[in-house]
């Protein structure tokens, strides 16, 4: 059972708002780290909420577990991180964050340019790709990834 300090995986549960399953998925995938008790129950700390909370935005926000998991790393894992912890943490996601947005920009703006356009250019349109000649510079959308179509 919880006590004032611990949290079992029903609260947490009910305070996200996330099915008991969900939660011991996140723990499963080592991105909340309950401790467990010699019954085998899960006991989780207040700031996990927090843990929890900001990996759940990530997602929403397109962040994959792996990039989640790689920017909770350096948290600590059973005590509540510090201040100095969370703001360590964010400067580095920070960056991860800011090349997300360089690279939603661009392909914003190459479907802009594509958008009501219509001419399918062989040499500036990103959507045409006649005869697959993307390949030749690797997998994957290469002309909305920045490669240049002539
Ligand atoms: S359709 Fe004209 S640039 Fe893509």
């Amino acid at each position: 059972m919880s006590n004032s300090h611990t949290l079992s995986i029903g609260d947490v549960a009910a305070r996200t708002g996330l099915a008991v399953s969900a939660v011991r998925f996140y723990a499963d995938e080592g991105l909340v780290h309950p401790i467990k008790s010699a019954a085998g129950h899960r006991y989780f700390q207040r700031a996990d909420i927090r843990r929890i909370s900001f990996l759940l935005i990530a997602q929403q926000l397109g962040f994959s577990l792996a990039e989640i998991a790689e920017a909770l790393e350096p948290l600590p894992n059973h005590k509540a991180p510090s201040k100095r912890d969370w703001d360590s943490m964010a400067r580095r996601f920070q960056k991860t964050i800011d090349e997300r947005i360089e690279r939603m920009t661009e392909l914003r703006n190459n479907l802009n340019a594509c958008i009501g356009c219509g001419c399918l250019s062989l040499k500036q349109c990103h959507l045409y790709n006649p005869e697959d000649r993307a390949h030749q510079f690797g997998t994957g959308p290469r002309y909305l990834q920045g490669d240049k179509p002539y």
